[in-house]
Order: C-alpha cells, then sequence, then structure tokens
C-alpha cells in the first residue's frame, strides 16, 4: 500500500481478500499456527481446482518451491539444466544449490520466453533438465518442448509463478511436466505475503516432496498415522508454510475469478487504448498468441532502451509507477559465476533492456486507468 495521500498510481497493490482478517483470527485462536492445519487443507484443495495439477504441496516461497523441484528431479553436481536468462534469480540458484549448471538460452523476441527452437542444440551429455518460465502466464509451445525432452530422456520444469490457473491447448500450465512451482509473493496474482507450491505430475515424486519439506523426516506419514514415530530419513528442510500464510491464501484463491476477472479487464483496455499510439511510436505492446495469458504483467517494448529508461521517468515524475523486469541472468555477476551461455542472448538483452510494464492490480480505480494511459501517450519520443 502507498503512503496515505499518495497521489501516485503505484504498480502493484497486493489484492486484500474479504476473508483474510477472519481466517488469520481464527487460525490465532485455534492454538494451530505451525503448518498443515485446516487452512493448508483448504487452501491445498482450492489451488488443485484452480491450478488442474493432479497433486501438490504447500511450500513457504516460490523460490523453496523451485529448490525442491530441482532436487526432486535429481539435479546433481555437474548437472546442467537449460534455462531462459530472462527469468528471476531463483530460477537459475535452485539449480546451483545442488551444484548444478545452469545454461542460458535465449527467448522468443515477442513473448519473452524460452525459444524451443533454441533448447535442443543447447543439449550435452549432463543436460538433465529443460526448465520454462511462463512470461505473464503466457505459454511456451509445451509440444515442442515435451518432444525435445522425449526424446532425450529429460525432465522438464515448469516456473509457473506468473500463470497460475492459466489452461492453455497443451494443459494447465505448471501440470505439463514432471514438476511445476507458483509463488504466492504478494506481487502475484494470488498471495499470502510469502508463499508458494510445488504441483506434481508424477505420483511417485510425492512421499520424497513431503519429507524434503518436513526436515527429511516422515513426520506427514506419521500425522496420517502410517508409522508410530517419525525420524530423519533423507536429506529435507523447512519448506511448509505456517497456517497463518495458508489462511491468508485460502481467502485469496476464494476470489480466484475475481482476481482474474479485475486484472483481466484493466489488461483489455490497456491494450485496445493503447493500439494505435503504439504502432505510431514503434511500440510493441504484449500480444500473446491466441490471447492467452494470465493479466499478470501488462508489457511493451519500447523503440529503444533510451526510450524505455527516459518513458520510466517520464511516467514516474507523472504520478504513474511504471516499472522494467528481470535483469538478464547471463549478465549478472552470479550468473557469470555460476552459469553458462548457449549462442547468442540478443534477444534476452533487447527484450530486457526495452520491456516496460504498466501498473496492474485489482482494485485501480478508472481514472487511475485512464491516468496510465494518457501519460503513455503524453511522452515524447527520443529523436532517432
Ligand atoms: C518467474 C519467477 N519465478 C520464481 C519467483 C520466486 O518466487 P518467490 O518470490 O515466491 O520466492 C519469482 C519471483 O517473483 C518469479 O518472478
Amino acid at each position: 500500500m502507498g503512503v496515505r495521500g499518495d497521489e501516485r498510481v503505484l504498480f502493484s497493490r497486493p489484492f486484500r481478500s474479504p476473508m483474510e482478517k477472519a481466517n488469520l483470527a481464527a487460525v490465532i485462536d485455534s492454538d494451530h499456527v505451525h503448518g498443515d492445519g485446516v487452512f493448508t487443507k483448504s487452501a491445498s484443495e482450492r489451488l488443485l481446482q484452480v491450478s488442474g495439477a493432479a497433486d501438490l504441496l504447500l511450500t513457504t516461497s516460490g523460490t523453496h518451491a523451485l529448490e525442491m523441484a530441482i532436487r526432486l528431479l535429481d539435479v546433481g553436481v555437474g548437472d546442467e539444466v537449460i534455462v531462459p536468462s530472462f527469468t528471476f534469480s531463483s530460477g537459475a540458484n535452485s539449480i546451483v544449490a545442488t551444484g548444478g549448471v545452469p545454461v542460458f538460452v535465449d527467448i522468443e523476441g515477442d513473448t519473452g520466453n524460452i525459444d524451443p527452437a533454441l533448447v535442443e542444440a543447447a543439449i550435452t551429455p549432463q543436460t538433465k533438465a529443460i526448465s520454462v518460465m511462463y512470461y505473464g502466464g503466457v505459454p511456451v509451445d509445451m509440444d515442442a518442448i515435451s518432444d525435445i525432452a522425449v526424446r532425450h530422456g529429460l525432465a522438464v520444469l515448469e516456473d509457473n509463478a506468473h500463470g497460475l490457473g492459466v489452461m492453455t491447448k497443451y494443459g494447465a500450465l505448471g501440470t505439463i511436466g514432471s514438476v511445476g512451482i507458483q509463488s504466492f509473493h504478494d506481487t502475484k496474482n494470488v498471495h499470502c505475503g510469502e508463499g508458494g507450491a510445488v504441483l506434481l505430475s508424477d505420483p511417485n515424486l510425492r512421499e520424497r516432496a513431503e519429507v524434503m519439506r518436513e526436515k527429511g523426516t516422515d513426520r506427514s506419514k506419521y500425522l496420517r498415522g502410517e508409522v508410530d514415530k517419525y525420524s530423519w530419513v533423507e536429506w529435507g528442510s523447512s519448506y511448509l508454510p505456517s497456517e497463518l500464510n495458508a489462511a491468508v491464501l485460502d481467502s485469496q484463491l476464494a476470489s480466484f475469478d475475481e482476481i482474474q476477472r479485475c486484472r483481466g479487464e484493466i489488461w483489455d483496455r490497456y491494450r485496445a487504448s493503447l493500439e494505435e499510439w503504439a504502432s505510431d511510436a514503434s511500440v510493441t505492446l504484449m500480444t500473446p498468441p491466441d490471447g492467452v495469458h494470465a493479466a499478470h504483467v501488462f508489457f511493451m517494448l519500447m523503440p529503444s532502451e533510451a526510450d524505455r529508461d527516459a518513458a520510466l521517468e517520464y511516467s514516474r515524475a507523472h504520478g504513474v509507477v511504471t516499472t522494467f523486469h528481470y535483469v538478464p541472468l547471463h549478465s549478472s555477476a552470479a550468473g557469470r559465476k555460476y552459469g553458462r551461455t548457449f549462442g547468442s542472448l540478443d534477444k534476452t538483452d533487447s527484450f530486457a533492456n526495452r520491456l516496460l510494464r504498466l501498473p496492474l492490480w485489482p482494485g485501480m480505480s478508472d481514472e487511475q486507468v485512464v491516468k496510465v494511459i494518457d501519460t503513455m501517450k503524453g511522452y515524447v519520443f527520443l529523436p532517432h
């Protein structure tokens, strides 16, 4: 939330669901505040519905879900995982944490997603998995990715932090590969402050995932009465969220349709109102193939990096907080230290340098949406 009296149109504001205060009070009064209580159960059931996943476990963050996913796929020392360079640091950190090597591949110039046409050539005998990230919840051609994975015996990991509940011709995002992840950070469409989930398509992964999430113990089995005491059985950590987080998540998931409707309306409005301006100014507006996306971001690619930087400054000076996004991993200090680059990453650099995102959150007023649109139209492009 902005400072009181802040007249700016903020870039993002966490959704507030009608039930969350009552849910939180119920947890505090219940004496069960640690994880895996009634709200974890309820939120997990709602999430199964919304995501279309066969099975899942809530986690403390999307980052932790990625760490679990990489370990579930047995990525170890020297194993390579193909990832887009245009993604969040956690997509690579999770690989590095097990001694693996992220191999950065270029993206498609329009979607910002990994380019499936480049993936096969990046495969080496060390390759263990392909990790895709759906930027803005826009699907990757998963027929192509799955075909490559099957032919080379590789696992597919889906970082679906942006794309909760997006149904596509390939299946629901996050449920197509071996493992998928969600993030419930408060910048995401559905949030609980900090949180995440591992979506499991392979039933064989469930038992290991439970152990990994419960400090390496079989406590989950014990709680179900399947063993009479629990002990340390494998490597693990503490990846289960408290009931406080689950209570907020549960209330948010109950509002999923409303959240998506509100975000979608603003997204459509931006797209329609800026179309003519964009084409006159050589600006490329976000254009998801088949119109499929999560209404998580609305981005545009400015004609140059200089125009992007100037437009950011201009809009902010006029009370509209626009922003850029990921700094490509291949050019970051840690990316150079731990990763390897495959081929040219020109499209990644160009996309990241020209990308500008508009404010998008449920509850934006009509005046705020109009202000964003008018402000962008008021920007005077640099001479080229
Ligand atoms: C694509 C992507 N994956 C993973 C994450 C990590 O999620 P979290 O912040 O819940 O750890 C983020 C964070 O914003 C993200 O953008």
